[in-house]
């Protein structure tokens, strides 16, 4: 390759992150989190910046792993010239810690919106979960959950929780008298994080955006009682582990395969064969991912929903509802299960 020809890449891939960063802060930073919608602009005008996480490979250069890592080691976010100098003068530490760690935001909130899909499922259920980090939404039977919307006010799930999570929703969304039966459940993940390791539980505190306290209280709450249960994660790879996983499930359940935040960690034909391998097993599947994950999900949201900010909430191919990435709000379509 030339001098000139290599170069031309290099300003191409500072440019795709420029954009990744600047994405971020307009489409999912905007609105819920002004400190990282500020951070993430400037890391976007800073050529150190951009060329540092240049060094890392594609997937290791996201907004939420770089911002986790600062928080880690208590860089002032909210002060953007502060944490870039901060970056650049531990540019090696950095980039050491981006390599070593993932982002696995372990958002106990998007219970309350797999719950309705869930239930609209008959019982009892064999749940996995692909994708399970820390297993909290492999719990969801274990915390009470409030629905608050117009001429809503719902309750359901043990009145003796340790948490209640709370969720607005619109839409005629079938919201159940009863959580559903697990008979077995078991999550994976290609690194299961165990809830009562100290790290583990800062750095998940630290993937939370910084104005999110409810969800750090949250995550707090929901750690402990996993600390507790020790719901099964498994070591693991979506595409090459599950179908054995799935066929461990008693008799007599239905098997269900969920999975929330995870389908952006895999390319699109691994998508698709993730999709062919769950169908293949005979059992259901629920996301909560990124509607952009198969395009005829995509084409059925309504054009004034942001899919930087909201998620889809699917039960096998069949659109829903969206939802708000961290499951604080969750919209039903009309004429849906
Ligand atoms: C953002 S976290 C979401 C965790 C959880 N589902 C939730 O919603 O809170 C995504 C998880 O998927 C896992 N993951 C990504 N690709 C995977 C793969 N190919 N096989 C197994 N796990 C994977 C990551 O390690 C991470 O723990």
């Amino acid at each position: 390759m030339t001098a000139a020809g290599h170069r031309h890449t290099i300003n191409d891939v500072t440019q795709q992150i420029r954009e990744r960063y600047e994405r971020f802060a307009r489409t999912e930073a905007h609105g819920t989190s002004a400190v990282y919608e500020d951070l993430a602009m400037a890391v976007s005008r800073d050529e150190p910046a951009l060329a540092m996480l240049a060094r890392l490979p594609a997937a290791k250069r996201q907004p939420n792993l770089l911002f986790g890592v600062l928080r880690l080691h208590g860089v002032p976010v909210d002060r953007p010239a502060d944490a870039l100098a901060w970056m650049h003068e531990n540019e090696p530490l950095v980039l050491d810690e981006m390599r070593a760690r993932r982002t696995q935001t372990n958002e106990v909130a998007r219970c309350a919106v797999l719950l309705p899909a869930l239930a609209a499922i008959e019982g009892p259920l064999a749940v996995v979960e692909a994708g399970a980090s820390a297993g909290l939404c492999l719990l969801f039977d274990a915390w009470r959950y409030h629905y608050v919307g117009d001429g809503i006010d719902h309750h359901v799930g043990p009145a003796d929780a340790d948490l209640t999570l709370t969720c607005s929703v619109e839409g005629p969304v079938p919201l159940p008298e009863r959580i559903p039966e697990v008979g077995w459940r078991a999550g994976l993940d290609l690194n299961p994080l165990d809830p009562g390791d100290a790290d583990n539980r800062r750095w998940l505190e630290c993937l939370i955006w910084p104005e999110h306290d409810h969800r750090v209280r949250d995550l707090r709450s929901a750690l402990a009682t996993a600390q507790r249960v020790r719901p099964r994660v498994e070591p693991g790879d979506i595409l090459g582990d599950l179908p054995d996983l799935v066929r461990q499930a008693p008799d007599g359940l239905t098997p269900v395969v969920i999975h929330s935040a995870t389908l952006a960690y895999l390319g699109k034909r691994d998508r698709e064969r993730f999709r062919e391998q769950v169908r293949a097993l005979g059992a259901h599947r629920i996301g909560l991912d990124s509607a952009n994950a198969f395009p005829e999900v995509a084409e059925q949201l309504p054009a004034d929903v942001n899919p930087g900010r909201h998620y889809a909430i699917t039960l096998d191919d069949r659109l829903l509802g969206y939802a708000e990435g961290h499951g604080g709000s969750l919209s039903w379509l009309p004429d849906r299960a």
